[in-house]
């Protein structure tokens, strides 16, 4: 008797980025993940990460800088048993997208001097990097925008790190 092949097959759990208005579920993990780190407020927008048996696998948030046309994003995570797949590029590219939408001429976030893979992963989906007082600035801009622009931009959200 010719016995059957064994197909092994590995089941991927499929993860999707939703909007979401829950801002105070997205308060609490943010307080719980980036502490210090201060609360940028009303008026972001965020995006939870789940799937089917998983309604929490990660979030990011994004705030738009209406007067100054910056799509500023504000806090990315991802559980850590979910890294190694590329998220947070997908949902950096979801909040360019939506930073567009918004009419932003260019987006603006930090990073903390060591975080590589965040950083790889800016560079990656085409931001440029600047070093400014041990944080990683990260711009992309959609248009030619001024240095003086961009400082106005970190002030405004008080992420300005500056010693
Ligand atoms: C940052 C974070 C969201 C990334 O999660 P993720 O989407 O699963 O990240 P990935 O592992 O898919 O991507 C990291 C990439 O950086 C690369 N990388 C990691 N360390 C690196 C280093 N030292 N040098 C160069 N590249 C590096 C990885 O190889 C990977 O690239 P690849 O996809 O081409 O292999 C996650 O680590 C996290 O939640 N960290 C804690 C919160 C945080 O730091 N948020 C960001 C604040 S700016």
């Amino acid at each position: 008797m010719v016995s059957e092949p064994v197909i092994e097959v590995e089941l991927v759990p499929v993860y999707t980025l939703r909007r979401t208005d829950n801002t105070r579920k997205v308060r609490a993990l943010y307080n719980l993940q980036f502490p210090p780190d201060t609360w940028m407020g009303r008026n972001q927008a965020h995006w939870m990460l789940s799937n089917d048996v998983e309604p929490v696998a990660g979030f990011c948030s994004a705030a738009y800088l209406k007067d100054l046309k910056c799509g500023f994003f504000t806090a990315a995570w991802v559980r850590a048993a979910v890294r190694g797949g590329g998220i947070q590029r997908r949902m950096i590219r979801t909040r360019v997208n939506w930073s567009k939408k918004q009419g932003a001429r260019f987006c603006l976030t930090y990073c903390a001097a060591d975080n590589y893979g965040s950083l790889y992963n800016l560079l990656r989906c085409g931001f440029q990097a600047y070093w400014k007082s041990g944080w990683h600035v990260c711009v992309l801009k959609f248009e030619d925008i001024s240095a003086h622009t961009i400082n106005a931009a970190l002030k405004r959200t008080s992420w300005d790190k500056g010693s």
